[in-house]
């Protein structure tokens, strides 16, 4: 049974769920050497922000096929070292977004009532009306920088409160952002022209420090500025100094550039003019179940051998579209391994044809997989959906993507093509309607078979008694086999002959199967 390390604590609804199909062991607080130290023994491990998983933990985490964070942000991953090492990331994209962005908005509205002073002061025993009167937000201008999931969602409501938006995200379209009824400016236009400004961008090399002296020398004296998304986007020591000198109105932080945030910050001198919670944006019930079973959910498909909908570090797909395609990942991881195998390896070039329905998805998913059958041979269990495109690139794999809507012999099915050391070979498969794969086209020879562990390939010329000989003879080497298929073109002509056997073929058998008169080549696969 494999085993999965919780090292932050986790929803109870998380570990139900990796309890079905692993041996869960909490263990929080644990130091980077401890984690080090008993990483090897895991299959996959689990976290929220406390645990910072370092290249040496990954380095040492020999077994570890995952790390799933409960929660958007993965800065606390090492994640290129998890990519060099095969290993997967997930987070939980959108489980905690509501949470965020609901965060935001009652920091903006505390702000502008001081609702955590006047709560303060009343229950210190004072009475102070005086000291509290507050500003509304009905007709101001919000400027939201990065209109993502959470940006998006502090637009729909800041909208319904009657402020006006304007947005700063180099990477949406005019048409999003008109659709979440907000303006498009650039920085230093909404820098001057916001009565609010929230943050919801990740921090990068570009967005650090993005709010300094600087910046906020073009604000206005009555600003208030809320960061909800993560620390480092403002420089803590110029904030805390404008906000001292008066020069602008107000803000509310949630997350800092060091967490715990430091016991001396300026920032906590700071009067009713500044709100500081602490990093509690995703802190709800709903967000917490959300982010564990989303992320335990990953873990537990990726145990079971199937694909992560959330990885960080491979296509990303929504889970409906994994949904659908899931099935054709398996497919074209069968027929990548098959097709890798009749080209005879050093595989140069591979054409990958989406056809029927699979022409309208994303071949990104489907490319890896099939790369992952090609590679499989050669790199065995080392080759997965991280590392199989930059494997293939190291060895020079070309890739040629095409897709043809209107083939449509199945609902859908996936051609490959590989040029290799045994020359251009080809193969075509098919999802059935009950979601079984089926090869349906072996070098252009139409089969029907379904993909099975051992399998037995034969060019031969169509002539009679060729069939029985060849199962007398894996008959008399004690080989079952299960499924037997020819396919020709034209009668008498070139042939393909396909086995689904029960049993691996012994040394030896092929060469007697080559002495067989009108055989002209076999390959044994084993998918
Ligand atoms: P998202 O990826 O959906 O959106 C981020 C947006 O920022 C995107 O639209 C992107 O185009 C934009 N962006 C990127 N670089 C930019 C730049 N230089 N300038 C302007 N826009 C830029 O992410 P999200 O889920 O909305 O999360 C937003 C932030 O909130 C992240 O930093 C995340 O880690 C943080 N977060 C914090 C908490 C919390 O507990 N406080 C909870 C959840 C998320
Ligand atoms: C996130 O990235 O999801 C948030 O910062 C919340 C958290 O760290 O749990």
């Amino acid at each position: 049974m494999p085993k999965v390390l919780v090292s932050d604590p986790i929803d109870q609804a998380g570990l139900d769920i990796l309890s079905q199909v692993a041996q869960v062991d909490v263990k929080t607080g644990l130091s980077n050497e401890e984690l080090v130290q008993i990483i090897p023994e895991y299959d996959a491990l689990m976290i929220r922000s406390g645990t910072r998983v370092t290249q040496e933990i990954i380095e040492a985490g020999n077994q570890l096929k995952i790390i799933g964070r409960a929660g958007v942000g993965v800065d606390n991953v090492d994640v290129p070292a998890a990519t060099r090492k095969g290993i997967v990331v997930v987070n939980s994209p959108e489980g905690n977004t509501i949470a965020a962005a609901e965060h935001a908005l009652a920091m903006m509205l505390a702000l502008s009532r001081y609702i955590p002073d006047a709560n303060h002061s009343v229950k210190n025993g004072k009475w102070d009306r005086k000291s509290y009167v507050g500003a509304e937000v009905y007709k101001k201008t919000l400027g939201i920088v990065g209109l993502g999931k959470i940006g998006s969602h502090v637009a729909a409501a800041a909208k319904a409160l009657g402020m006006k938006l304007i947005a700063y995200d180099p990477f949406i379209s005019l048409e999003r952002a008109d659709h979440l009824g907000c303006r498009l400016v650039d920085m230093d236009l909404l820098f001057r022209e916001s009565d609010y400004i929230t943050l919801h961008i990740p921090k990068t090399s570009e967005t650090a420090n993005l709010i300094n002296a600087e910046a906020l020398a073009k604000m206005k004296p009555t600003v208030r500025i809320i960061n909800c998304a993560r620390g480092g986007i403002i420089d803590e020591a110029a904030l805390a100094e404008a906000l001292k000198e008066g020069r602008i109105g107000g803000a509310a932080l949630d997350v800092y550039e060091n967490e715990p945030l430091e016991a001396d910050s300026p920032l906590r001198s700071l009067g009713k003019e500044a709100i500081l919670t602490p990093h509690l944006g995703a802190s709800t019930a709903e967000a917490q179940i959300n982010v564990a079973i989303d992320v335990a959910e990953q873990i537990r498909d990726v145990l079971l051998g199937l694909p992560a909908r959330s990885a960080v570090n491979i296509p990303g797909l929504y889970p409906d579209a994994l949904e659908k395609l899931r099935p054709y990942l398996q497919l074209a991881e069968n027929l990548g391994n098959l097709v890798g195998q009749l080209a005879g390896g050093r595989v140069e070039l591979l054409t990958v044809r989406l056809q029927g329905e699979l022409a309208d998805n994303n071949s990104q998913p489907i490319v890896v997989a099939a790369l992952k059958g090609l590679l499989s041979q050669a790199l065995r269990e080392r080759v997965n959906y991280v590392n199989a495109s930059i494997e293939a690139k190291e060895r020079g794999i070309r890739i040629i993507e095409t897709r043809d809507g209107s083939i449509r012999d199945y609902t859908g099915s996936l051609h490959l093509e590989a040029k290799g050391a045994l020359g251009d070979h080809s193969v075509t498969g098919a999802l059935l309607g009950d979601g079984e794969i089926r090869i349906t086209d072996i070098d252009e020879f139409p089969i029907n078979v379904p993909p099975t562990h051992h399998m037995l390939f034969t060019r031969h010329r169509d002539m009679p008694g060729i069939i029985g000989k060849i199962g007398s003879l894996l008959g008399s080497f004690n080989v079952n086999i299960a499924s037997m298929q020819v396919g020709r073109k034209i009668v008498r002509g070139d042939a393909v002959m396909v086995l689904s056997l029960d049993d691996p073929l012994p040394e030896g058998i092929l060469a007697e199967i080559m002495k067989v008169p009108g055989i002209r080549d076999a390959y044994t696969v084993m998918l």
